[in-house]
């Protein structure tokens, strides 16, 4: 392509650029980072570490790499874990469940680290706090689907202030993989498909975890994982092979990395995956070149668990002495689990296969977050106290947080002939295996959220409406994957009993999160079934889905009058329900990801490239429709599949609400825009249904002609507009040149010349649309 005048001096911008500010999210405001600009504390933090350095032995050196488990030690053996940490042989410990041990135990490794250790450093105690501590939220997923950065960010904020209660000052959160797999039992986890998205989100939860001031004893430091492409496993298999082209890589996968770290986030975990057939844990140009020396990032990294002598079975190291050569020259500076690093890093020093200096550099990547923790003040759990704990575990603010956040998670997919939302003096038969799952509606990663404290959405529905006996109640089905249907009947008479059928199931939790991926995505157990006969009974039926994915539905989806997702939605998943679904509050989720009609149209993603015959509704023929014996290229040529069709159940963005709105009045600041310059994109929201409800305007772009074939549509703005009946917003977005930057073959962050579609827009698929030039 040829280069624009221009071109040079934008690149040049651009690459300065990229030192301090995301691509994909240029126009969030992002700290610089401490590096760049040392404070006098962060010079105060550097001095200590050298002072600290110099004092330390060898051995206390490693140890400070060294983060720890029970599984790394014999637990019964309580001695000499004591003894390792009064070594400072030991830099942290993971997932230690207070609720579950003595958390004495903890304290008084603590005390022994503070008070007896060479040189008293604090131990860093770290966890998978991932959608709660003990007030357990929305499963990440879930909470992308409010595309409301805020509530992410009080979330983190709520599980950080309890996770410090009991002396934790790590999480091993967000995962901010990009997945386009729902297959893969980890997108549960993930904040979804889309880099801006999960950029934007990552970056609130990052600024939740750490409150803006490490120090502050409530502050968790955030570590974002898997680093990198670890969602991009194949065919949604856990740890398998990720492939991504370099180019896809930087456009895709790391921007939310690289937002995330310009907030200020600590510490970073590595892939289980091989990334273009290297495991993630042994790549120096992931470590080294990316994130250290383009990115500059000052914290730690952490190997993921056991990801260290997992390089042996991916055949990529010998033994667990070639592991930790591998691991400790590709920059993965604490090694969680494995004991590789005490083991043999002196051997490898000696031999000249690893260096003091480079040891020197990963003790104070470590050191520096243990420092901005200020854990020297705060090495002790926050709580005191039995009493000061129950003051702030789980209590009723914390809860409200939690149950607010839920209610802006559900997506409202489906809502024939209004059926939502429920009128109270209906009476409303629930049946389905998920109304009462004080356990299932948890979702994956609880450590510490327990079911006993769940408010599930049974009782909230029977408080709603009071003593009326509104609410018949049969199950239908014992869990999510039972397939006998000896409860059917009792369903059956309910519903012909009631006004209204309201169905819950979907999938238990263990149904997704780590390790956990199914092939088949449909409505496990005999749930399908259970639903076609409640059809047959002619009652308007709603159907509540709670799942860690996006399921297969088939005709269930058209059984049902209504359907609206509501993931796994935590805690307080049950009155958050009762409310949307009684229409306290309209719902206002959007999907973060694309609904595939079915597993095999996976992976299925709103940003794809165009491909030469892009498909349209009258360029192929459903399979259904095609005669017999016909000619080869009549029922059409294009990128579909015959029986799936060429797009998603549902798209990216899409959701609806109890009211409707209107888009109109598109307009552009300017019909051309500078490679320095930006746009302002406005168009006018109107809600001419009858009710108060959230719309989220989405603000798209396409690059019409690149030096490489560009998405058709990638999304660069969201706003969320409240408005009540009648009443109409003007949304402004703010689109700067730099923002329309993507990396040519040459891996270079560039923008190019040329014609660009723009959308306002309620999906990925629809939206008022316009155009300007790129000069
Ligand atoms: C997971 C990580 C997690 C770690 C510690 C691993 O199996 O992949 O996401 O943080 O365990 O529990």
């Amino acid at each position: 392509m040829k280069k624009h005048p221009l071109y040079i001096g934008v690149m040049a911008g651009l690459l300065s650029l990229t030192a301090t500010l995301p691509l994909q999210a240029a126009n969030q405001t992002v700290a610089p980072t401490t590096l760049n600009q040392p404070s006098r504390q962060q010079e105060a933090i550097e001095s200590k570490i050298q002072n600290l350095l110099a004092q330390m032995s060898i051995q206390e050196k490693i140890g400070q790499l060294a983060l720890r488990d029970w599984g790394t030690f014999d637990a019964s053996d309580m001695k000499s874990i004591k003894q390792a940490v009064r070594e400072g042989r030991v830099g942290g410990f993971l997932n230690v469940n207070f609720s579950s041990v003595d958390k004495n135990a903890f304290e008084e490794l603590q005390r022994i680290a503070v008070e007896e250790s060479p040189l008293g450093v604090p131990l860093l105690f770290g966890q998978d706090v991932i959608h709660g501590y003990e007030t357990i939220f929305p499963i990440p997923l879930g909470q992308a689907a409010s595309w409301n950065p805020e509530l992410i960010k009080n979330g983190a904020r709520v599980a950080a202030q309890e996770a410090s209660a009991d002396g934790i000052r790590w999480t091993f959160a967000p995962m901010i993989d990009i997945s386009r797999d729902p297959r893969w039992g980890r997108i549960a986890e993930t904040l979804g498909e889309d880099p801006y998205l999960t950029s934007t989100l990552g970056v609130a939860m990052v600024e939740g975890f750490q409150s803006g001031n490490l120090a502050d004893p409530t502050s968790l430091a955030a570590c974002g994982k898997h680093f990198a492409g670890y969602g991009a496993a194949e065919g949604g298999r856990d740890y398998n092979s990720a492939y991504i082209p370099e180019r896809l890589l930087r456009d895709i996968y790391l921007p939310p990395f690289k937002a995330s770290i310009d907030a200020g986030m600590q510490s970073i975990m590595s892939t289980y995956s091989t990334l273009n057939d290297v495991p993630g844990t042994g790549s120096p140009f992931l470590f080294k070149q990316v994130l250290r020396e383009e990115w500059g990032f000052d914290g730690f990294v952490v190997s993921d668990w056991n990801a260290v002598m997992e390089m042996v079975p991916h055949g990529f190291a010998r033994d667990a002495k070639h592991a930790a050569t591998l691991a400790a020259n590709a920059g993965i500076d604490m090694e969680m689990h494995t004991d590789t690093y005490e083991q043999f890093l002196p051997q490898l020093m000696d031999e000249g296969q690893f260096s003091e200096a480079q040891l020197d550099t990963a003790v104070a990547n470590i050191l520096r977050v243990k420092l901005r923790l200020d854990l020297w003040n705060h090495p002790y759990p926050r709580a005191k106290s039995k009493a000061e704990r129950a003051q702030i575990i789980r209590n009723d603010q914390f809860r409200d947080t939690a149950k607010a956040a839920a209610k802006e998670t559900f997506v409202l997919l489906k809502n024939d002939n209004r059926v939502l939302p429920l009128k109270k003096g209906q009476s409303v038969a629930v049946i389905g295996p998920l109304a009462d799952a004080a356990h299932d509606q948890l979702g994956t990663w609880i450590y510490n959220g327990d079911k006993k404290h769940s408010r599930t959405l049974l009782p909230a529905l029977r408080e709603m409406v009071g003593d009326t006996g509104e609410i018949l109640y049969a199950a239908g089905l014992d869990y999510s994957r039972d397939t006998r249907t000896r409860g059917f009947k009792a369903a059956i008479k309910a519903a012909k009993k009631a006004d209204v059928v309201l169905f819950v199931g979907g999938e238990e939790a263990i149904l997704s999160g780590e390790g956990h991926s199914r092939g088949d995505i449909r409505l496990p157990g005999a749930q399908a079934e259970l639903v076609a006969e409640l059809s047959k009974t002619g009652k308007p039926l709603a159907m509540v889905l709670m799942a860690g994915r996006p399921l297969q539905l088939d005709q269930t989806l058209q059984q049902a009058d209504a359907v609206m997702m509501a993931w796994h939605p935590g805690t307080m998943g049950g009155p958050a329900l009762a409310d949307v679904l009684y229409g306290e509050t309209s719902p206002s989720g959007r999907l973060p990801l694309s609904w595939p009609v079915g597993a095999g149209q996976i992976p299925i993603y709103y940003n794809h490239l165009a491909t030469g015959r892009p498909a349209s509704e009258d360029n192929y023929t459903r399979i259904e429709k095609i005669g017999r014996e016909v000619f080869q290229h009549q029922p059409g040529n294009s990128s579909n599949l015959l029986d799936y069709g060429h797009k998603p159940l549902f798209p990216f963005g899409y959701g609806l609400t109890y009211s409707e709105f209107e888009y109109s009045d598109l307009e552009l600041s300017d019909t051309t825009l500078d490679a320095n310059g930006q746009l302002t994109v406005s168009a006018t929201i109107t809600n001419t249904g009858k009710t108060a409800a959230t719309e989220t305007a989405q603000l798209y772009v396409r690059d019409q002609v690149g030096s490489v074939s560009r998405p058709v549509r990638e999304l660069k703005g969201f706003e969320r507009l409240t408005l009540e009946p009648g009443e109409s917003r003007q949304v402004n977005f703010s689109l700067k040149a730099s923002q329309l930057a993507f990396h040519n073959t040459d891996m270079e962050a560039v923008i190019e010349p040329g014609e660009f579609r723009v959308w306002i827009a309620p999906n990925a698929e629809s939206g008022l649309e316009a155009g300007f030039t790129l000069r």
